[in-house]
């Protein structure tokens, strides 16, 4: 699969095989996410991998899943992810203006997972501070976003939106992702 159809074929996982991810491929998307641009290149992320199963169990308590469809959208037991990549800003290195270059980090980390099998689910929704509390994250680190992975176990459909762009389920309970259509984003001048 080329990037294009990468891109335009990952979307967010939110039930996963119980099958571990190997240590060399959860490296692997935090290689992928080291050479993402960079504001004035200064790489003020650090990542702490979380893939030891009482410590995601602690994590996975403190996420919150798919606004929309809840409680429709969080993974039943047998679903749950198998690890979490934790996104932090490193304050020595930059304290404001990071969120841009979190964003091309983390979509960096979606598109090689995506390649490897590999869902994900960017979880804003986060409690930091419990998450804090449960890792012993020094205080030096901010928090930013969580992002769980594990081997697709659904497979969610993308649509052009027609009303709404809330993400729903089928009568199936496949989600369905709307997008804004590609003539309303591009305005004419
Ligand atoms: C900044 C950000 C925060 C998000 N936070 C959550 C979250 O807390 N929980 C969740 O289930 N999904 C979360 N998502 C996933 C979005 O719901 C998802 O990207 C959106 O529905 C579009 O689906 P797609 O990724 O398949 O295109 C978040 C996405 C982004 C970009």
């Amino acid at each position: 699969m080329g990037i294009y159809e990468t891109i335009l074929a990952r979307r967010t996982i939110r039930k996963f095989k119980q099958e571990k991810i190997d240590d060399s491929i959860l490296k692997k998307l935090l290689n992928a996410a080291r050479h993402a641009p960079s504001a004035a290149n200064i790489q003020p992320i650090k990542y702490i991998i979380v893939n030891d199963e009482e410590k995601v169990n602690e994590v996975f308590k403190h996420v919150k899943w798919a606004a929309y469809i809840a409680p429709h959208g969080t993974p039943s037991e047998n679903e749950k992810p198998v690890a979490f990549i934790i996104i932090l800003i490193d304050t020595e290195i930059k304290r404001s203006d990071y969120e841009l270059d979190v964003g091309a980090a983390a979509q960096n980390i979606f598109l090689a997972a995506w390649e490897e099998g590999i869902g994900t689910c960017w979880m804003g929704a986060v409690n930091r501070d419990a998450v804090r509390k449960a890792l012993n994250i020094d205080n030096r680190y901010i928090i930013n976003t969580v992002i769980a992975l594990g081997y697709m176990a659904e497979a969610p459909v993308v649509e052009d939106e027609n009303g709404s762009i809330k993400y729903y389920k089928d009568e199936k309970g496949v989600l369905h992702v709307p997008k804004r259509k590609l003539d309303d984003i591009i305005l004419k001048l």
